[in-house]
């Protein structure tokens, strides 16, 4: 019988599930057993692997999570790692892998099918900013959650006249802040892509006073950086060379209410963003994009990502989707500046 492997990696995602579920449920019907492989790259190097049928993805559509679990290792920091991850996908007698996952994932996806192994690709992340696709899953969810905590934090800032500033998920793109923040009303919106002058974040907060309004939102996402550099928690890298984030919305609250005078206070969603069941739209897109995988690894089509273009679910090259980061769309950033102030 011919095999089919599937892994996800990186930060899990609402969305995984629906992939999952699609690929098995397609692949089974076309003959293919299905080789989950286990909490990522890990799994390939570690041989840790599950045989995924009906039964396993029963239920699973409205999970968040995934099911077959994740990690952010990279098989090629070591030598050893990548010479053990090579040879359990020879042993595994897979006639593809399918890789879902974000840039540093389908990095390591894109390298092994240059070296000859056969690849297909599906892009997850909520922070959106995978290249060659209009949108990855995870984000929609994200950004609901997002925009209902903006609601929520918006009756505590106008009933006790405070700043209320947001820090949000986003490390090099700032989508997640602006869209949330433009559905949420936010009245300052800090995105990686653009360095924070906080003499103008502050000039807008007090303009909005000066209109009678005693209230402010501030969105900021975790990426963004005064000209001096990103704020990090620790030093320490991840696999993929990455500083864990977080800490500007804190420092922003602190410069806001000593330069303004006005109350500020401070919250971070982290993970909550990531966490729970997905949207209908990522539900959706997560079963479109692992139909099509599977299609792809029917046609031997591989080297290939899913992609949204509009309303079609297309395949584009990997390589062209790993090279670059989808920052955000200025003209998006330019509307949402239209409501500072
Ligand atoms: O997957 C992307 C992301 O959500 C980033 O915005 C964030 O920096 C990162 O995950 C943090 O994830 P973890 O702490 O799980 O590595």
């Amino acid at each position: 019988m011919k095999k089919v492997g599937i892994l996800t990696g990186g930060g899990d995602c609402p969305g995984l599930n629906p992939v999952i579920r699609a690929v098995v449920r397609y692949a089974i019907q076309e003959n293919y057993q299905v080789v989950g492989i286990k909490n990522g790259w890990k799994g390939l190097i570690e041989n840790d692997t599950v045989e995924l049928n009906l039964q396993s993805v029963s239920g699973i559509l409205s999970k968040g999570g995934t099911i077959l679990g994740t990690s952010r290792t990279n098989p090629y920091k070591k030598e050893d790692d990548l010479k053990k991850a090579k040879e359990n996908f020879k042993k595994l007698g897979l006639e593809a892998l399918i890789v879902v996952g974000g840039e540093d994932t389908l990095g390591v996806a894109n390298k092994l099918h240059k070296e000859g192994f056969n690849v297909v690709a599906a892009p997850k992340t909520i922070d959106n900013d995978l290249n060659c696709t209009d949108v990855t899953f995870g984000f929609d969810t994200a950004i609901n959650i997002v925009t209902e905590a903006i609601d929520r934090l918006h009756t505590t800032a106008e009933s006790h006249h405070r700043i209320m500033v947001v820090e949000v998920m986003g490390r090099h793109a700032g989508w997640i802040a602006l869209e949330s923040g433009i559905a949420g009303g936010a009245d300052v919106i800090l995105i990686p892509e653009v360095p924070i002058d906080i003499e103008e974040v502050c000039g807008v907060i007090k303009k909005r006073h000066s209109r009678g309004k005693t209230f402010s939102i501030v969105v900021v996402a975790e990426g963004a950086q005064f000209k001096q550099g990103m704020v990090t928690q620790e030093e320490k890298l991840d696999a993929f060379g990455h500083v864990r984030l977080g800490g500007i919305g804190q420092r922003i609250g602190e410069e806001i209410e000593k330069r303004t005078g006005y109350e500020t206070r401070v919250t971070v969603l982290g993970y909550i963003q990531r966490g729970g069941t997905p949207t209908a739209f990522d539900r959706v897109l997560g079963t479109r994009f692992g139909i099509k995988a599977m299609e792809l690894v029917l046609k031997k089509e591989y080297g290939k990502m899913t992609s949204l273009a509009g309303n079609k679910i297309i395949a584009v090259p990997l390589e062209a989707a790993v090279s670059e980061l989808k920052t955000v769309d200025m003209e998006l950033y330019n509307i949402a500046k239209i409501f500072f102030g």
